[in-house]
């Protein structure tokens, strides 16, 4: 029945467990690789895999705008359009409508926006994004939520969280639950530890396969979302994944992962290796800067991508200055490579009880990120 998560291990609240979905099984703590439009930018599906990526994210605002839900589904769905055969996860929708559509209108029943691509008018109802999630054939479906402002008042925050929490409830009677599929709801409440907890009771009352915490990463800070999570994840059950939606740096990645957060996905790594900025193990790394151009050294000796292992630091360099398209291929894929192994590592470490030294050892590389 659905989708399920075990735990293998903890180590203090770190956990290591194991995502089964009808597209595969995949270690968690696990990184998703952001494929918006029905590809992660600069990479093929091949490429993607082979940095060790088991689950990307998909977005059904882009999707049902472009080229359409149904059409996707005629297309054998979105594993088969992008030839991704793992697990894919798809946002609901909310989200983006605030962050990229015109002219919007959020009432009871759902939202109705401007198309950022033609101006189109559409509309979106909680039943309308479980029932594009299921056209798209998404392993883990998002409920339709709002994703609260940073600042908002704590009356603003608590009307946007209370709305969320009846569309999760429409959500979750619109879902027809499948082998392998499930359906997440998403904790809101801004900054406010009573509104959370609100929140984290109301969606585990009406029960899902998976708890995300949205909401975070809008501007409050690292410190505030941590103290966010300090107050929310504990009262989350223990027996299902949970996931941070569009978080974060690797310092957010580590900070999460030891307060229990088992999912994570991100335009980082993807936008930062299209612009030239590379994640290393000593911090960030930007390759159009001058002191790159005589490079020989690879990027990152540590690293296994195809930018390190056969590429210098100034081929990397002179490939963004002359603005030739391998550059954002080449680091897009090197980000991808760091994120993953990152999140490798941690797993790692949570199943042989090491997890402090390596989180330790991970922050220290990132103390003095210069660029
Ligand atoms: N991506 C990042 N934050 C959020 C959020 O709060 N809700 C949704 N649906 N997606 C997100
Ligand atoms: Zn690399």
């Amino acid at each position: 029945m659905t989708l399920n998560w075990t735990l293998d291990a903890t180590d203090g609240t770190a956990r290591a467990g194991t995502l089964r979905t009808a597209h595969g099984d995949v270690p968690t703590p696990v990184f998703m690789p952001v494929g918006t439009a029905g590809t992660v930018k600069a990479m093929t599906a091949d490429a993607v895999r082979s940095t060790g990526a088991r689950m990307v994210l998909g977005n059904t605002y882009h999707l049902m705008l472009r080229p359409g839900a149904e059409r996707v589904a005629r297309l054998g769905g979105l594993h088969r359009m992008m030839d991704w055969s793992g697990p894919i996860l798809t946002d609901s929708g909310g989200f983006q409508v605030m962050s990229l559509s015109g002219l919007r209108k959020m009432d009871e029943q759902g939202v109705t926006f401007q198309s950022h691509i033609d101006g189109s008018k559409h509309r979106l109802t909680p039943e309308h994004s479980v029932e594009i999630q299921r056209l798209l054939d998404a392993d883990v479906t998002m409920c339709l939520d709002e994703c609260t402002p940073f600042p908002a008042t704590e009356k603003q925050a608590a009307e946007s969280m209370r709305l969320s929490m009846r569309w999760a409830a429409r959500c979750r009677e619109a879902f027809t639950p499948r082998e392998g599929y499930g359906l997440f709801g998403i904790v809101q409440g801004g900054v406010y530890p009573d509104l959370r907890a609100e929140s984290v009771d109301a969606l585990t009352a009406i029960g899902f396969e998976g708890y995300a915490v949205g909401g975070l990463a809008v501007g409050e800070g690292q410190e505030m979302m941590f103290s966010v999570l300090d107050t929310t994840v504990p009262r989350l059950p223990t027996d299902k994944a949970r996931y941070l939606m569009g978080v974060g740096t690797p310092s957010d990645l580590v900070g999460a992962v030891r307060r229990g957060i088992d999912m994570f996905d991100c335009v980082m790594p993807t936008r930062s290796g299209r612009t030239g900025r590379a994640y290393t193990r000593h911090g960030m790394l930007n390759m159009r800067n001058a002191r790159h151009a005589d490079d020989g050294g690879p990027i990152d000796p540590a690293c296994t991508c195809p930018a390190c292992a056969r590429h210098s630091r100034a081929y990397m360099h002179h490939l963004f200055k002359a603005g030739e398209m391998l550059g954002p291929m080449l680091l897009t894929w090197h980000n991808i490579q760091y994120y993953q192994d990152l999140m490798a590592e941690l797993g790692g470490a949570i199943l042989a009880g090491r997890f402090e030294e390596t989180a330790a050892r991970i922050d220290a590389g990132w103390r003095n990120s210069e660029e």
